[in-house]
Formats: structure tokens, C-alpha cells, sequence
């Protein structure tokens, strides 16, 4: 035998420990157990592999170390730009222990992997997107939709109770009398599928039909959530390869509404494909037979809002996730917007993201500009808070009939920023009838007087002028009006007929 210098030995040893399919399995109080595979290789230095996380779906660019431990660095391209994820991993026995190393160089939580049989967890390869035609517009909300959202406040802590109560809640409270109307099961309700490929729900929600049969005994409707991707954006489930098979579960256990969540399609597709990639579910929806109100949701990304309406669609997110801080709201809300206003009509929505009014992380007057604006961008209602327990106040705010109505107005024409001076922002939203609703607000840190001149919004001499928020009329002679608004409030006013 030809001398191997010992050290040479012990590189191929060790690298050839590493190699292989490995997977860490996290029962999930849910029932389900979350797989995260590390498919890795190393041959001399060169690294290559996948990592399938969740909703992600990491190439291996690099592993490198000794003994001590690896350091593997992935990427994967998310639309136009790459995401990065480094892991350190040690082997131990027959285990391969993991960290990720997150942004801050801090380590997450050790995961023990084990080694699978090749091909396990493999990705699957893209299945080509159909040619795009004309879905068929479904007929639904002709009116921005109206309801509530599992996720901002309760993410994966949403169960059938959970919903039962929100349902309950809704239609003694108040809610359904100002027009909430849906009830939104967001992500983690996703269990397996069976043999036969049908998807079921998970622990938490013991038998969908039966919600849906509740839900609707108050009157109200039930939605759901899925992806186009093999998983969602919590890692469950998603729709890839059984969406008209989905399409056909949903309306079998009576679900009116479906939230499509991008999320791990981007590993399958290019932002090019989405259209295609929508258009799909939006055909399985129809051949599914049962009216289901159709919202995209991919982060405003593709000029979603040329083409949703062509898919089925009857919204579209225009952003990324809203959260419960005046920062994110007012950017998403004064900023974002701007240049869709033309794109709204009836049955067809942009969608700046779920209200977080109630969730405790800004004052009753940001809350009041949030359901201003959103009126005024004639956006979906969709209350992301706990409607069991509700102050009064917050309850005034998601349930005034006079700014809703601004919201539900029957000519569906989205509104628009008229003028901008420093931090005071005047918009206006044309109504049927050929009233105007005018929001006067403040983005500033201190209280500040704000006037709109009638002439300026095409209005000569308003007959009428009313205060949405103080339920009152207020002079309209002259030729303007003038208030002071608070720091991050509003004065929402109706002029005209
Ligand atoms: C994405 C969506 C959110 C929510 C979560 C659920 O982030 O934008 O609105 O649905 O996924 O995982």
C-alpha cells in the first residue's frame, strides 16, 4: 500500500462524515412534525448541497472547519436579491449538531439532526406555469372585503376555539352590524395529506367542515390561507402540485375566502412566473364551483396590480407585513401607495395589510389614522386584533359606521394625497353621489393646524361638512377649514352633498 500522510487521512474521514442527508424532526404541538433537511456534500473543498428550512430552500456554497466544527454558508435568490444563512455543525456520534448563526452572530437554539435515506425531503423541481389567459372575474366583493385575520395577534396560536369565539364575538359585538363579514384562518391550520394527497388540518383544528358550518350558523364567513409553494411561510403545507385537489377541499368543507402566500414558490419560481403561478390557483378556484374571494399575497412584488385582476384576483398586498408601530403602518399607508390609486375597483383591491387597531403597540389617534387612511385607499378591513376583549375605545374606532361607509363607498374609486407639506398630508377619496371624503393629517411630532381650501379639491361651496370622528357637522361656509390635529392624528371629514 502507498503511504498516505496521516493527516491527508483524517480531511477524507472527516469529509467524508459530513456528506451525506441529514434531518432534524420538531414535533409541533399542532401534531405535525416540522422536517428540516441538510442535504450537504463535500468533496475536497468543494461544497454543495440544500438546506430546506421552513419556507426556505438554501444552496450550500461553502462549508468549512475541521474537527472542532463546520461553518456551512447558503444562499438562495429571493426575487432579485440573494439571502444568506450560515449554520455551525459539530458531529457527535452519529448526530450532527446545528446552530444557525443569525445576523447578529448570535447562535439559535441547538438542533440535533440525523441521517435520512438519500432523496428524502428532496426539493421538488418546478413544474412549468400554464400560458396565461383571462381568469373569469368571480363576481365577489364589489366592495372592499371586510372581517378579521388570525395572524397579526395570534400567529401560530390560532385554534378552532380561538375562531369560534372570534366568530361569536363578531356577530354580538357589533362587528358584523359595521360589515365584518369574514373570519381568516392565517397560516399554521396546515396538517398532512393523507394517501390520497388531500390536505387535512392539524390538531388545533379537529374538523374544518364543522367550523365552517358554526361560522356560518352566526351569519358569518370562513376563510383559510395556503401558498403556492410546497410549504407556507411557516413551513406548513402548501398548495404545490394539488391545487385544484385543495381548491376542491375548500369548497367541500364550505371556506369563502383564500389567502395565496407566496412564500416558498420563490425557490420554484422567478417574480416573471408569478402571474402564471396565480392564474393557476385562480382557475382551480373556479372549476372548484363555490364562490371564494381570491387574495394574493406576494408582497406587492411583479406589479402585482396590473395583473391580479387577470388571475381571478379580488385583492393584492402591495407590501410587505404591516406591524404594530406607527412607523410601519404610516410608511405602508402615506407612502406606499401613492402610485396605485388607479388600479382599485370594485372587485378588485389593493391591499396595504391587515389592521393591527387593538394590538397595543400605537395611541387611539394612530389607530384613527389607520382607519382613515385605509378607508380613504378604499383597502380591505380586515381587524388583526382579539375581538373578545376589546376596549370601548378601540371598538369606536373599528366600528364607526361613518368612516366605513367611506371605506364600503359604492363608486369603489381608491383615493389620493391632494398635498403634501412638510409632515401634513391632505388626501381626498371621490364617493358616489359626488361627496368627498377629506382626511387631514398630521404625521408630525407635535400638534398642528391643518386647513384645506374648498377650491383646491374641486369642491365650490360645500352644502355640508361632517367630522366622521366627532360624529358632528361643522361650519362649511367660507372658503376653507381649518382644525388643529393631533401629532399622528387625523380629522376625517365627508363635504358635499
Ligand atoms: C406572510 C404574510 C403574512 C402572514 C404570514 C403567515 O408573512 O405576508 O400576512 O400570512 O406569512 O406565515
Amino acid at each position: 500500500m502507498k503511504f498516505v500522510p496521516f493527516f491527508l487521512l483524517a480531511v477524507c474521514a472527516f469529509a467524508a462524515d459530513v456528506t451525506g442527508n441529514w434531518v432534524v424532526s420538531q414535533p409541533m404541538n399542532d401534531g405535525t412534525v416540522r422536517k428540516t433537511y441538510f442535504n450537504l456534500k463535500l468533496e475536497g473543498s468543494q461544497a454543495s448541497g440544500n438546506i430546506r428550512t421552513g419556507q426556505f430552500n438554501y444552496s450550500v456554497k461553502e462549508i468549512t472547519g475541521g474537527p472542532d466544527g463546520y461553518t456551512i454558508q447558503a444562499g438562495l435568490m429571493d426575487g432579485h436579491s440573494e439571502r444568506k444563512a450560515t449554520y455551525e455543525a459539530k458531529l457527535v456520534g452519529d448526530e450532527l449538531h446545528i446552530t444557525t448563526r443569525g445576523r447578529n452572530g448570535a447562535p439559535g437554539p441547538e438542533m440535533i439532526a440525523h441521517r435520512a435515506p438519500e432523496g428524502e425531503g428532496a426539493y421538488p423541481k418546478p413544474v412549468p406555469p400554464p400560458a396565461l389567459h383571462k381568469v373569469p372575474d368571480n363576481g365577489l366583493v364589489r366592495t372592499p372585503p371586510m372581517g378579521w385575520n388570525s395572524w397579526n395577534k395570534f400567529h401560530g396560536r390560532v385554534d378552532d376555539a380561538a375562531v369560534r369565539g372570534m366568530a361569536d364575538a363578531m356577530a354580538s359585538n357589533g362587528m358584523k352590524e359595521a360589515g365584518y363579514l369574514y373570519v381568516n384562518i392565517d397560516d399554521t391550520w396546515e396538517g398532512e395529506r393523507d394517501a390520497q394527497g388531500n390536505i387535512q388540518s392539524n390538531k388545533k383544528f379537529p374538523d374544518m367542515k364543522a367550523l365552517a358550518d358554526y361560522v356560518h350558523s352566526k351569519g358569518l364567513k370562513l376563510g383559510i390561507y395556503s401558498s403556492p409553494g410546497p410549504n407556507t411561510c411557516a413551513g406548513y403545507e402548501g398548495s404545490y402540485e394539488h391545487e385544484l385537489q385543495d381548491a376542491k377541499t375548500y369548497a367541500a368543507w364550505g371556506i369563502d375566502y383564500l389567502k395565496y402566500d407566496w412564500c416558498s414558490a420563490r425557490n420554484l419560481y422567478t417574480d416573471e412566473e408569478m402571474q402564471a403561478v396565480y392564474q393557476k390557483m385562480g382557475d382551480a378556484l373556479r372549476a372548484a364551483g363555490r364562490p371564494i374571494v381570491y387574495s394574493l399575497c406576494q408582497y406587492g412584488r411583479a406589479d402585482v396590480w396590473k395583473w391580479g385582476p387577470e388571475v381571478g384576483g379580488n385583492l393584492w398586498r402591495t407590501t410587505g407585513d404591516i406591524s404594530d408601530r406607527w412607523q410601519s403602518m404610516s410608511g405602508i399607508g402615506f407612502d406606499k401607495q401613492l402610485e396605485l390609486t388607479p388600479y382599485a375597483r370594485p372587485g378588485h383591491w389593493n391591499d396595504p395589510d391587515m389592521l393591527e387597531i387593538g394590538n397595543g403597540g400605537m395611541s387611539d389617534d394612530e389607530y384613527r389614522t389607520h382607519m382613515s387612511l385605509w378607508s380613504i385607499l378604499a383597502a380591505p378591513l380586515l381587524a388583526g386584533n382579539d375581538l373578545r376583549d376589546m376596549s370601548q375605545s378601540i371598538k369606536d374606532i373599528l366600528e364607526n359606521h361613518e368612516v366605513i361607509a367611506i371605506d364600503q363607498d359604492k363608486l369603489g374609486k381608491e383615493g389620493h394625497r391632494v398635498s403634501k407639506e412638510g409632515d401634513q398630508e391632505i388626501w381626498v377619496r371621490d364617493l358616489a353621489g359626488g361627496a368627498k371624503a377629506v382626511g387631514l393629517f398630521n404625521r408630525g411630532a407635535d400638534a398642528a393646524k391643518i386647513s384645506v381650501k374648498w377650491a383646491d379639491i374641486g369642491e365650490k361651496a360645500p352644502k355640508k361638512v361632517r367630522d366622521l370622528w366627532a360624529h358632528q357637522d361643522v361650519p362649511s361656509h367660507g372658503a376653507e377649514y381649518s382644525a388643529t390635529v393631533p401629532s399622528h392624528g387625523v380629522i376625517l371629514l365627508r363635504v358635499g352633498k
